[in-house]
């Protein structure tokens, strides 16, 4: 039996005649960039995630960009995130002038360990915001994150781009901090055909200079207040996502259902892989990923895996401060013990809404079998 890691074509395949509709509406249109597509795409986005304003962008990790530069971070500043993540998180912080500090990940949510936040804050006074990273569709534990930033008058920036639809106490990924940062990654729960993103603020400031730095700072016809960059979310992808849009909540369930399938058979079968743990505040956990821990062979298992069918990935082989573009700051191995354990040990089982059940049974009893 094959295990697809992701089957694209199949959720396109469901939808097809809808997006087609749209692309040809926005062909007939020619109007490719920014637009009414965008805008409409734009409020139904902000609305879904609870947030007052959606401003659309080229990528994620460009909304991560627009939003530390909104929100003031830039030369001499830093900005307090995880070393355990997708390399833009830091790498926007890095673009952004800025300096990433990090403080490491709790062992069970993958998410910022809050715990760490306040002495790396006293470490580093000139840190001007916190970057959580929502990783793989869980809510990072945002009230203590927010009450810190509060009391030090920092901003808190949202690493969403794994996350739409994710919830942190009946609030979406998104609303959360002072601005949330997407993903339309054609692989992420909402993908687009191409690359595209999106940030969400409900501070109309934020909104505003949000919109202007996506168009180069301009504020007006040629005229610009601040040096901004070239990053607009195009009308065609604003209308793939529209139609998109009305089918995700349904895609994250099916997800959820899915990870639910998994925990009750490793449960069952009582097998030495350590599953996801549900994190100890109430959330909505969208299943971005559904990852394990392998606790020996990581990478034999994977190959055994592959040559059973079952597809799986690792995100990721290598925590940001053992990155050779980041050794200029510092950090040695050893410093995160819990990041760098997870980049050995993690492991992406399929999880995605078209998988059935005896595909996950299949995936779930080979890799009983394997670790038994
Ligand atoms: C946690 C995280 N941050 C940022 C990004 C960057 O998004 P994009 O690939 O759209 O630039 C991604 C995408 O993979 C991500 O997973």
């Amino acid at each position: 039996m094959h295990v697809p890691f992701l089957d694209l074509a199949a959720q396109t395949a469901a939808i097809r005649d809808e997006v087609l509709a749209a692309i040809t509406r926005v062909v007939d249109s020619q109007k490719f960039i920014l637009g009414d597509e965008v805008r409409q795409f734009e409020q139904q986005a902000a609305e879904y995630c609870g947030a007052r304003f959606a401003v659309g962008c080229a990528s994620g990790s460009d909304a991560l960009l627009l939003a530390l530069k909104a929100a003031c971070a830039g030369a001499g500043d830093a900005v307090l995130t995880v070393p355990f993540t997708f390399f833009a998180t830091a790498g926007a912080v890095a673009l952004a002038g800025a300096r990433p500090v990090f403080v490491d990940v709790d062992r069970d949510t993958f998410n910022i360990d809050v715990s760490q936040i306040e002495p790396a804050l006293k470490r580093y006074p000139n840190i001007k915001a916190i970057l959580p990273v929502h990783l793989f569709g869980g809510c990072a534990d945002m009230d203590p994150i927010r009450e810190i930033a509060r009391s030090r008058k920092i901003a808190v920036i949202e690493d969403a781009a794994q996350a739409i639809g994710a919830e942190y106490k009946g609030r979406r990924a998104g609303s959360l901090g002072d601005i949330g940062c997407f993903s339309f990654y054609p692989t992420k729960n909402l993908g687009a055909f191409g690359d595209g993103g999106l940030c969400t603020t409900n501070d109309e400031a934020l909104a505003g200079r949000l919109r202007a730095l996506r168009v180069h700072g301009r504020t007006a016809t040629y005229f610009h207040e601040r040096i901004g960059f070239a990053s607009r979310l195009d009308a065609i992808q604003a209308a793939v996502l529209a139609v998109k849009l009305k089918y995700l909540d349904q895609w994250s369930d099916r997800r959820a259902s899915n990870a639910a399938l998994y925990l009750r058979l490793f449960d069952e079968h009582q097998s030495s892989v350590i599953p996801p743990r549900p994190a100890p505040y109430q959330t909505r956990h969208i299943f971005h990923q559904f990852v394990v821990r392998c606790p020996r062979d990581r990478d034999e298992v994977q190959m055994r895996l592959r040559s059973e069918g079952v597809a799986s990935e690792v995100y990721y082989p290598l925590a940001l401060h053992e990155q050779p573009c980041f050794a200029d700051l510092g950090y040695k191995r050893g410093d995160f013990p819990v990041s760098e354990e997870l980049a050995r040990t993690v492991l992406a089982l399929p999880v995605h809404p078209d998988l059935s059940e005896s595909q996950i049974r299949h995936a779930a009893t080979t890799l009983t079998r394997l670790l038994p």
